[in-house]
């Protein structure tokens, strides 16, 4: 699908969004491993949420999806069962690698597959620590998927990740929680903490030392009634619209406010966005409200090291603001964009030149021209959704209008963007 999008003077209003992904994700997994009837209010409307539901589905899970409102029904870390058909996890990244840390643990084999994006996807980061564990996983040449887990009686591992990934470190703790004894991951540099908030929240024993995060085997998991904050990833496209767009005043309740989330604000707010933060503090994930106002200067800069691996979502609209910034921006130790929904760094790079922009790439980064003028243009998603949306953004802020190719790619975390877009710019 073709949109086109018109240039807009403002974001204005008062919203909420739909809940976090990365959480959303954790949650579903988790209560189908707790004893009991789980609830999950403000659960993601994406469709890699609804992945993660309809493959636990597939292995006997029940549950029941009222909107955004989740129930499920675990049956312990015992209560799966082997599916019929191949799993499909649709886009999903995470529910393939998480999944997989679940299904290492399990007496039976499982296949798992997803679209063309996701085939293109390395797995070989949770084949090798799954593995070391005890279980066995075939893949496509080069560790691609689809993936066959076969399950099996898991040891527990003191594991170092080479990358810095959450989903990673999530395989490794979820694959833990069938071991007997204490399972370690130790991350480079730190990632979402998402899973040990979710893992304490259902009962597990996490402990955290430095960069090392370990959990107890064989828990029993109890079931819970939760919520997920909305998506600050999600969130962060109206506040770069609302930065780049001069007459905006927004606000958005209730944004997931984890600290291991919200360097995306820190650089905002360090590239002179004027966006204030108010926090509730609460047990389990942090939430509160946001409000920003358009119309200053952005300054530009460099994102490097742990804050690259703390923005890695946000990165494609952290660029386009570099182009519009004064001193324009420079985005280094980003190899992990390569290997996301799309080659973000190809993508991005493309649509900024389509726009006019001038940007050099290389292996891990590239180098976004600033004071560019953005004109309208013909972009492309290149199916994926953070692509659609940054550039979405970046036409708002452009002379003349734009199309945007592949749009419904949003609806992997956001089927309410465009919607909630036309609102806000009325
Ligand atoms: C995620 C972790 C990140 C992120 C992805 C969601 C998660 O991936 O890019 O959108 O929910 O754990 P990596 O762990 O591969 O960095």
């Amino acid at each position: 699908m073709e949109r086109e999008i018109q240039p807009a003077r403002r974001v204005a209003g008062t919203i909420s969004l739909p809940g976090d992904k990365s959480i959303s994700h954790r949650y579903a997994l988790l209560a189908a491993l707790a004893e009991g009837r789980s609830t999950i209010a403000n659960y993601s409307s994406g469709a890699d949420c609804a992945s993660t539901l309809g493959c636990l589905g597939a292995l006997g899970v029940r549950y029941r999806r009222d909107g955004a409102a989740v129930t499920i029904d675990g049956g312990g870390l015992e209560g799966l069962r082997p599916a019929a058909a191949a799993l499909d996890a649709g886009n999903s990244g995470t529910t393939m690698r998480l999944l997989s840390g679940i299904l290492a643990g399990q007496p039976f084999e499982t296949a798992i597959g997803g679209d063309a994006s996701l085939s293109r996807r390395p797995m070989q980061r949770i084949i090798r620590p799954l593995e070391r564990m005890g279980a066995t996983i075939r893949a496509r040449e080069g560790g691609l998927p689809p993936l066959v887990v076969r399950g099996g009686a898991l040891r527990p591992i003191r594991y170092e990740l080479p990358v810095a990934s959450a989903q990673v470190k999530t395989a490794v703790l979820f694959a833990g929680l069938f071991a007997d004894g204490v399972t370690t991951a130790v991350e480079p540099a730190p990632t979402r903490n998402h899973s040990e908030i979710a893992l304490r929240q259902f009962g597990a024993a996490v402990t955290v030392e430095g960069n090392a995060v370990a959990v107890s085997g064989k828990p029993r998991l109890q079931a819970q009634t939760l919520r997920a904050p909305a998506d600050l990833s999600s969130a962060a496209f109206f506040l770069a619209a609302a930065l780049m767009l001069p007459e905006s005043d927004l606000r958005i309740e209730g944004v997931g406010l984890n600290p291991t989330r919200t360097a995306v604000l820190d650089v905002l707010q360090r590239m002179g966005g004027r966006i204030t933060t108010r926090c509730k503090a609460a047990a389990g994930e942090a939430s509160g409200s946001l409000a920003v106002q358009g119309g200053g200067r952005l300054l530009g800069g460099e994102i490097a090291g742990e804050i690259t691996a703390a923005t890695i979502d946000e990165l494609p609209l952290l660029a386009v603001l570099g182009a519009v910034s004064r001193e324009g921006l420079g985005i280094r130790d980003a190899a992990e964009l390569r290997v996301k929904e799309s080659d973000r760094i190809a993508a991005t790079a493309e649509n900024l030149r389509r726009m006019g922009v001038r940007v050099t790439t290389s292996a891990d980064g590239m180098d976004i021209a600033g004071n560019s003028r953005l004109r309208g243009a013909a972009l492309d998603s290149f199916g994926d959704h953070r692509i659609a949306m940054a550039f979405t953004v970046a036409a708002l802020a452009a002379e003349g209008p734009s199309r945007m190719a592949n749009a419904e790619a949003a609806a992997v975390s956001f089927p309410e963007f465009y919607g909630l877009l036309d609102r806000l710019t009325a």
